[in-house]
């Protein structure tokens, strides 16, 4: 069965009368004109969709808790969003914390993940009751304690570990393979457990975690990580009777970002995973644990589109066709970190022949600042309006105010309605931090 990560566009969208590209039933050019560009746009729908097939996918297991990535995209009214969709939220810092406790999320349905966690964030989340805290290394194990103590409270953790598995997908979003900055060593694993056994008497250590990699088409390594966690929690209750009732095998399911990519269904990777896990379970004669899953990208990307507007452009003579739009690199970071490539439509009504290769360059100060490269479109004027696909996870979270440009804002579109979820920033958004001592 397919699921909606594996569509290059939100699912609501079409062409409308006028010609024009619509989302969650909302004319793009209208809310360009009504919110203005650079702006993100996400369409609910969507969102709903693959959470729905997350869930369909992997009703089959008794036990599954799907915690959302929210690196991927964090605000409020996603939050409440995947919160009302029975979805829980994988965190990495106390920003998402922060941001997930203000949407009125339980908090008990919250794991904080993270290679250094400070003495500061570890304190939030204890004190607003985050349910895990997924524990990456000795010097944490160390810290936490004390922290826990202080707060005379036991804290609810995993171990994350290092399976040793490679994925192939960009070296910067791989994981799991063994040189990982993330995690436990397998061979580290004894000596951790002996810790919080003996000494460490304010954690109670329920499960372990891992994470393989982002952006992953491949389905068999899930059955592979699955293994490997199931065989410890085997090995871990033979050395020391410790009774682990918990995997968490992270997330990383693959989107479409543009026509090769062939991302599996959330169906297919749910099968792997459930047919695995209960063959280990017997196969190591361990209680059936809970499933842990933290999806982000597969849960948001698709649901996600930038609008912008056309400006200059510039035929280079015997070379490209430069076409300059009022955002880029410091919206949109992927194509220039990780070469990622994108699909976009022009939205308003042309005729929508495509008879101009064009690139689509940001207006940030850095050559390396290019959108999409050698992209077929109908012929371009200033004015008209791009729609690039598939923004939806790591745009906006990874945003910046390079060259001092304001954040984009963000609408929420649904039935033929558009919300404003993020603001857009102001310049005096931008200046709001500086400070001129008064000795200048
Ligand atoms: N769990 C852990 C522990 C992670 O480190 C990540 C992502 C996830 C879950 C969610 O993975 P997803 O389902 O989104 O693939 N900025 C990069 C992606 C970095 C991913 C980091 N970790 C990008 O734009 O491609």
């Amino acid at each position: 069965m397919k699921s909606i990560n594996q569509s290059l566009k939100p699912i609501t969208t079409k062409l409308n009368s006028s010609g024009n590209i619509e989302i969650g039933g909302c004319d793009l050019v209208d809310l360009a004109e009504k919110y203005n560009t650079p702006l993100y746009v996400i369409d609910e729908a969507t969102v709903r969709g693959i959470c729905q097939d997350y869930k369909k996918a992997f009703e089959k297991y008794h036990n599954v808790n799907m915690m959302y990535a929210s690196k991927a995209l964090c605000t409020k009214a996603i939050a409440k969003i995947l919160h009302s969709e029975g979805f829980g939220f994988d965190t990495v810092s106390a920003g998402e914390i922060y941001t997930v406790y203000k949407a009125g999320v339980d908090m008990t349905k919250v794991l904080f993940n993270g290679n250094n966690k400070s003495y500061e964030e570890l304190s939030l989340a204890i004190e607003l009751g985050v349910g895990r805290i997924s524990v990456d290394n000795f010097f944490e194990l160390s810290l936490l304690n004390e922290i826990a103590k202080s707060y005379n409270k036991t804290v609810d953790i995993l171990l994350r570990i290092t399976p040793g598995i490679e994925c192939h997908t960009h070296e910067y979003i791989q994981t799991g393979h063994l040189d990982s900055k993330f995690g436990f060593d397998l061979t580290q694993i004894d000596e951790a457990v002996e810790l919080i056994l003996n000494d460490y008497k304010n954690l109670k250590l329920h499960g372990l975690h891992a994470h393989i990699g982002s952006q992953i088409f491949e389905t068999s390594i899930y059955g592979d990580e699955v293994e490997i966690l199931t065989k410890e929690i085997s090995r871990l209750d033979k050395k020391f009777g410790l009774k682990l009732n918990e995997i968490n095998i992270g997330g990383g399911l693959g989107v479409k970002y543009n026509e090769s990519d062939k991302p599996p269904a959330t169906y297919e990777i749910a099968d792997i995973i459930i047919n695995k896990l209960n063959e280990c379970i017997k196969k190591y004669s361990i209680d059936a644990p809970t499933l842990i899953l933290e999806p982000g990208r597969s849960v948001i990307s698709t649901s996600g589109v930038t609008l912008y507007t056309v400006g200059s452009s510039k035929q280079v003579p015997n070379g490209k066709k430069y076409i300059a739009v009022d955002g880029g690199m410091a919206d949109n970071a992927r194509p220039s970190m990780y070469g990622a490539e994108y699909v976009a439509e022009v939205a308003n009504n042309t005729d929508h022949e495509l008879i101009e290769k064009v690139t689509i360059a940001g207006r940030f100060c850095e050559s390396g600042d290019i959108l999409i490269k050698d992209i077929t479109l109908p012929k371009l004027n200033e004015g008209d309006i791009i729609c690039v696909y598939n923004t939806g996870a790591y745009n906006y979270s990874m945003a910046s105010n390079y060259n001092r440009v304001q954040k984009p804002a963000m609408v929420l579109v649904n039935n033929s309605q558009s919300d404003i979820i993020i603001n857009r920033e102001t310049l005096d958004d931008i200046i709001a931090h500086d400070v001129i001592p008064d000795r200048l």
